[in-house]
């Protein structure tokens, strides 16, 4: 392209180095490397031609090119001459949502850029998103590919789209020596759940303040906890997306971490001999769910704590795919358990 010394994130970081550090932080960059993709690239080789085409979208960032034919498994496959395997590591990279036939898609009207630019309005909506967040299809009886978080954003009738909550708003110079615009952060945040043991504290600073979707409020009255469970900030389901993701409530004793009871988030599913979804109890955009949980007797309200956690992968699945040293989970709220007053007479 022209006035480009190449189309990876590594040829925009001299003039765009703070938007290429935040994009190093996100899931996105992680989209080739990520352990889990792997293993599930690996399992079922036949089908890793349909997979690259979100999580490596770019024609340069694959080993071979594949033409479909009417059987999924057997695509026209020929060598790619311009494969680039530092591009692939790339995962969904700049180029996955900026490139355009006559140059990169610009948000603003009127840039200046040593490289040729369109100035495209619409890459703040949800289409950006959406061209891979959004793909409902059976491939074979026991595949299926189940992404609906773009449908779910349009049925709760919101006006913000999904770079208004996942770009932060960010006033700066986003190129070195450009002038200042408002714009957005390139951390894309969601689940925060890293895609490797651990962040790193460098890279929790780039990401910044970003709250979690769901809150938490809980109260003890007489044997009981009186929970609320809300999807308060998330435009879409909660979980969405992936269908092994979901959430769990649990009352859990401590020190032993003994789980004394929990609630599931998420949709179930079966995968053979048809796969199909057999039960949904997600959060709704906005909805507030009451749940109870009856106390432990005999377990002092100080040795309780309520949690929220969000799992991507059961411990059952992470173990089939031997992923260890991978975050399979993270705690998103601990709550102490708090009485309620006796009623003020
Ligand atoms: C040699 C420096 C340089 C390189 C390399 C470079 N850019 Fe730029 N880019 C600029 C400048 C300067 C601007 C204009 C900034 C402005 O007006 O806010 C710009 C503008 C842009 C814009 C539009 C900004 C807006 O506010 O609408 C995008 C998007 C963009 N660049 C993406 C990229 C991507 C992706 C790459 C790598 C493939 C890249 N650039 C490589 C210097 C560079
Ligand atoms: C080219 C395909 C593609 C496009 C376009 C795309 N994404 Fe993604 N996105 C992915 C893939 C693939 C992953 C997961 C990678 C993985 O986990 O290995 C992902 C992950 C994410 C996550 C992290 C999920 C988590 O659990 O934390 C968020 C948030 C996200 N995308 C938001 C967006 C938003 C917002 C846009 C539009 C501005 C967008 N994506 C555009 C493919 C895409
Ligand atoms: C998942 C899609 C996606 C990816 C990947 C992505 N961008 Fe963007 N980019 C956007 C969107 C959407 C905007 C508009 C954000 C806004 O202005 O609110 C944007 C805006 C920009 C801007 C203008 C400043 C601004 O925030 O408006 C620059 C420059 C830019 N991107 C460069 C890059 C570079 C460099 C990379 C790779 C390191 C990259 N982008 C990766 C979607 C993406
Ligand atoms: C009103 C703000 C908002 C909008 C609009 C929004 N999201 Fe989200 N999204 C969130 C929040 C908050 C989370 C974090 C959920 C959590 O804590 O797990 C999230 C999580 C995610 C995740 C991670 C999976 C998960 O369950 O945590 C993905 C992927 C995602 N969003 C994609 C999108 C896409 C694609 C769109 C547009 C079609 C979109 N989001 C619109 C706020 C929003
Ligand atoms: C239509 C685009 C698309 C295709 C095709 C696709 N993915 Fe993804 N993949 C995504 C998106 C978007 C996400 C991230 C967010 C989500 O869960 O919705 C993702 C996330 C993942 C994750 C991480 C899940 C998690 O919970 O963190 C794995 C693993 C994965 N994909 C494997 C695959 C495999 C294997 C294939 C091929 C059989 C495949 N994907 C095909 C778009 C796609």
């Amino acid at each position: 392209m022209a006035g480009l010394g190449g189309l990876r994130a590594v040829d925009c970081a001299p003039c765009h180095a703070e938007i290429v550090a935040e994009w190093r932080t996100s899931t996105h960059a992680a989209a080739w490397v990520d352990p889990q993709f792997r293993k599930e690239l690996a399992k079922d080789p036949g089908v890793a031609w349909l997979c690259i085409n979100c999580h490596t979208p770019a024609a340069d960032q694959q080993e071979r090119l594949h033409a479909a034919t009417a059987l999924v498994r057997a695509p026209v496959v020929s060598e790619n001459p311009s494969y680039d395997p530092a591009f692939q590591t790339e995962g969904v990279s700049c180029m996955s949502c900026h490139w355009r036939p006559g140059g990169i898609a610009a948000p603003h009207e009127g840039v200046s850029a040593p490289h040729a630019t369109v100035y495209t309005p619409e890459l703040r909506g949800a289409e950006t998103c959406t061209a891979c967040h959004q793909a409902v299809a059976r491939v074979e009886d026991t595949l299926v590919c189940t992404f609906n978080t773009g449908a779910e954003w349009a049925a709760s009738g919101q006006n913000r789209a999904c770079p208004a909550c996942h770009m932060p708003e960010i006033t700066r110079s986003h190129a070195s020596g450009g002038p200042v615009r408002t714009g957005g952060r390139h951390t894309f945040p969601g689940s925060l759940l890293p895609k490797k043991a651990a962040y790193t504290a460098e890279e929790l600073a780039i990401i910044g303040d970003w709250a979690p979707g769901a809150t938490l409020e809980a109260q003890v009255v007489d044997t009981r906890v009186e929970i609320v469970l809300s999807n308060a900030r998330a435009g879409h389901m909660l979980p969405t997306g992936d269908p092994e993701r979901q959430l769990f409530v649990r009352l859990v004793e401590l020190p032993s971490e003994t789980v004394r009871w929990e609630a599931r988030i998420g949709q179930t599913w079966t995968w053979w001999p048809v796969a199909q979804r057999t039960g949904d109890n997600r959060l709704a955009p906005g909805e507030r769910r009451a749940l109870t949980a009856p106390l432990p007797p005999g377990v002092p309200l100080q040795a309780l704590e309520l949690r929220l956690d969000h799992e991507r992968i059961s411990a059952e699945n992470a173990a089939h795919h031997d992923l260890s040293n991978y975050a399979r989970m993270r705690t998103v709220h601990r709550l102490p358990l708090v009485a309620a007053r006796p009623p003020a007479n």
